[in-house]
């Protein structure tokens, strides 16, 4: 059987961007595909965190994870550093790696900015990590937004070199599975910026954990144009906010952006921002309840992490083992 592997970060609470843009699809996914999810705390630690925080926003990101609909009977969900494969191979990896290849990570540029001297190893090699938690699992599906699509090309790359210069067929080059076309949520102040969880204004986002007084509120205040909505998708051209919203609603009510202008075509925002926050609050709110639940309830999350972590490495740890025997580790 085919098998998904894909990382989350746990940096901070999740957003409907995050929920819309992916782990939505995740859930989904879980019925087709043999499924890994893993709260990739180790890449968190690439930049400055709080320790206390990071322990506490990985606990959250789980339930999150959870109460959203990833099934830890069906799935494994696990801490990445609850496996020590995935720094292991990492480390054997960035021996086959060259540099020139993360040279050209986008990412690394943009994270490192100007300061490039000061920025730390890890931040750099973070790609290497990435392809490890990949491969560990000889994983053949990624499920990732358009962002992440170089790293798993240097995924790809590492498999194959690995292969090539060894002689072997062992890991497998994990194909990207690019997410729900329509789902790239911006941000609710600015249809030109992405939604994201680093954006100061909580006005920008929906929370996972916001109530339904609180989705009204930011929907009824987020940015848009006086025109009501066309009734045609070729009418959103130019107009970002309107896109957006409608691109919420379609993919929240599961239709398409045509089948939601179908519907809604002609409104006035006024009227559409409120059933857009009717829709978001019914799909949303029997996940921020469960949610609630499990935070109340952090052995069981811990429990679910500590049985996915066992599962995870009877999977990784044959890898391992292979893997250093090509490389020529001596076992004795
Ligand atoms: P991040 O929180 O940025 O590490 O992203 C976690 C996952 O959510 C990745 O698969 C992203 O591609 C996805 N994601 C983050 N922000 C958005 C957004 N605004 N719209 C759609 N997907 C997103
Ligand atoms: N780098 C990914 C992101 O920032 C998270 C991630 C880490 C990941 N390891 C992964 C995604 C493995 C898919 C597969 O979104």
């Amino acid at each position: 059987m085919n098998r998904i592997f894909s990382g989350i970060q746990p940096t901070a609470k999740m957003h409907i961007g995050n929920y819309l843009g992916a782990v939505r699809h995740w859930v989904r996914l879980q019925d087709q595909f043999d499924a890994i999810f893993c709260v990739v705390d180790l890449h968190a630690l690439t930049v400055p965190q709080d320790p206390e925080e990071l322990r506490t926003a990985t606990r959250e990101l789980a339930a999150t994870l959870i109460a959203a609909g990833i099934d830890p009977k069906r799935s494994i969900l696990f801490v990445q550093s609850h496996v020590a494969a995935h720094t292991e191979l990492a480390w054997l990896f960035s021996c086959v790696a060259p540099l020139g290849w993360l040279n050209r990570m986008t990412q690394f540029k943009e994270k490192a900015g100007k300061k490039r001297e000061q920025a730390f190893l890890g931040l750099y090699s973070y790609p290497v990590l990435m392809a490890a938690d990949i491969l560990a699992y000889l994983a053949t599906h990624v499920p990732v937004g358009e962002d992440q699509k170089q790293h798993l090309e240097l995924t790809r790359e590492i498999a194959g070199s690995f292969n090539h210069r060894y002689g072997v067929e062992f890991f497998p080059l994990p194909e990207p599975q690019i997410l729900g076309s329509a789902t790239r949520v911006m941000s609710l102040r600015d249809g030109t910026a992405k939604m994201s969880k680093s954006d100061p204004s909580d006005f920008s986002r929906i929370n996972m954990t916001d109530d339904a007084d609180a989705i009204a509120l930011k929907f009824r205040k987020a940015r848009t144009d006086p025109e009501p909505l066309p009734s045609e998708p070729a009418g959103l051209e130019g107009r970002p906010e309107a896109a957006n919203l409608l691109t919420i609603y379609a993919a929240l009510a599961d239709i398409s952006p045509a089948e939601a202008l179908a519907r809604c075509g002609g409104a006035q925002f006024s009227t559409f921002k409120a059933e857009l926050a009717d829709l978001a609050a019914a799909k949303l709110s029997p996940i921020a309840a469960e949610l609630r639940r499990l935070l109340a309830d952090p052995g069981y999350v811990e429990g679910v992490l500590r049985d996915g972590a066992v599962r995870a490495r009877a999977i990784a740890d044959p890898v391992m083992e292979r893997t250093r025997e090509i490389m020529g580790t001596l076992r004795v």
